[in-house]
């Protein structure tokens, strides 16, 4: 890529941002998704970092303003109205100002507040440290609401709390939840993406299904904890959570703040142990479990390489699964599909059956590079970027193929553009 490619290219990442930005939040693109998103807004304020640093702590503390009493950061938060999207407010019934579901999502915020913290232009500690005393309850919260039994293993309530919503692995805790009493209703992301590439009518019902329990008993954390038809440890969500307790106790300390930088080492090392029961000898990696009944994800999935990023890897398995990545990365043309491409299931285009997603190729990057695997990490930077430049800045992306799929302009996309993918002045051709 020559550099005149690269400026238009960083130039248009730069006006998506700032296109999508609606006064102190950013949503993830128009039309389909028109709110705050949890861990879009944490990713998106990385490339907000790379030219206006001031307006992605702003990003951040707008978020964090939505924290609920109980610690709880919602996975939306609805500012405004818009008709445009479903399950709206009314459907949550979360009954709170302003108004938001009543899900959550991965907490990448702590590791993403330690990057605005260490940018050579922040002006100093304040704005972090206004912000360790929030994240430390939300995790406190993921320990006592998601965790009640010390475990090591925090659940998830819906897949949509995943942040990887039809990925294969909850067909099978899903075809427990009674659809029943769902009803009628009518989506609306299917009105501006083609159904082909979004979940399916029977997985749709479930989640609304998911929705309805948690209205019925007011997101109640221990009736949630006791009853919830789905209750599974994602591999991703609890891969994120480790590194970002981690880096919450990083922060706390470096901001003079070590009652909390020793409360989020205790939890991360809790969450280290608990991270050793999602490891599955046969398939040679970490995948998702559920935990009501016991059962395992058959497969692995793009988020079984979120164990690098959340912290290191024991030796013996990280060779294995990068060994396993390699197998992968054969079969498609660009890196990382979000599920197995050897598996039948696998759909190069619907969502998270298949997809790549340059925010997921980001964490797993970053955690392949610290885990000392540079030339793995390297490919998924350079497959990132190039679907970027030849295709544009869409929500995901076909590994096969490189065709954009769902949203266009997407601001996670643009984001990771800014922050990581774009090239460097010496990777430039001319
Ligand atoms: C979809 C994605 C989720 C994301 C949201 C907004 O629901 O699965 O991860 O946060 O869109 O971009």
């Amino acid at each position: 890529m020559d550099a005149n490619k690269k400026t238009a290219l960083d130039e248009r990442a730069r006006q998506i941002l700032t296109g999508n930005d609606r006064g102190g939040y950013t949503v993830p693109t128009k039309n389909l998704y028109p709110f705050q998103w949890n861990w879009d807004s944490a990713l998106v304020a990385l490339g907000f970092s790379t030219f206006d640093l001031d307006r992605a702590w702003t990003e951040i503390e707008t978020l964090m303003s939505a924290q609920w009493d109980t610690g709880k950061l919602p996975h939306i938060i609805f500012w405004k109205d818009d008709e445009g999207y479903f399950p709206g407010p009314d459907q949550w019934g979360t009954d709170r100002t302003p108004r938001t579901s009543g899900i959550t999502q991965p907490p990448v915020v702590a590791t993403i507040v330690r990057r605005l913290f260490t940018h050579p232009g922040n002006a100093g500690p304040d704005r972090a440290a206004a912000l360790v005393e929030k994240l430390d309850r939300w995790h406190q919260w993921f320990a006592d609401a998601r965790d009640p039994d010390g475990t090591g293993l925090v659940a998830i309530i819906h897949p949509w709390e995943s942040g990887r919503d039809n990925l294969p692995d909850w067909d099978a805790p899903l075809s427990y939840v009674d659809t029943s009493g769902v009803g009628d209703y009518q989506r609306r992301d299917t009105q501006h993406v083609d159904a082909d590439q979004r979940p399916q009518k029977a997985d749709y019902d479930r989640y609304m299904a998911l929705v309805g329990f948690g209205r019925a008993v007011g997101w109640d954390d221990a009736k949630i904890a006791a009853d919830c038809p789905f209750w599974v440890a994602d591999v991703g969500m609890n891969a994120i959570l480790r590194r970002a307790e981690h880096d919450l106790s990083w922060l706390a300390d470096a901001v003079g703040l070590p009652d909390i930088a020793r409360r989020a080492q205790e939890r991360a090392e809790r969450l280290e142990h608990g991270f050793e029961a999602l490891w599955d000898e046969d398939l040679k990696g970490y995948v998702s479990r559920d935990l009501r009944r016991e059962g395992r994800a058959k497969d692995l999935s793009a988020g079984s390489w979120l164990a690098f990023y959340a912290g290191q890897v024991h030796p013996a398995g990280a060779e294995r699964m990068v060994a396993l990545l390699g197998e992968w990365l054969q079969q498609v043309t660009y890196s990382v599909p979000s599920f197995d491409p050897g598996n039948p299931l696998f759909d190069s285009i619907r969502y998270w059956r298949g997809p790549v997603w340059a925010i997921v190729n980001w964490m797993i990057a970053d955690g392949l590079m610290r885990n000392g695997y540079a030339q793995h990490s390297e490919t998924i930077r350079s497959h990132t970027r190039t679907l970027i430049a030849e295709t544009g800045f869409y929500e995901y992306f076909c590994p096969l193929t490189g065709r954009g799929g769902g949203g266009d302009d997407f601001s996670w996309t643009a984001s990771m553009w800014l922050s990581w993918a774009t090239p460097l002045p010496e990777e430039l051709g001319s």
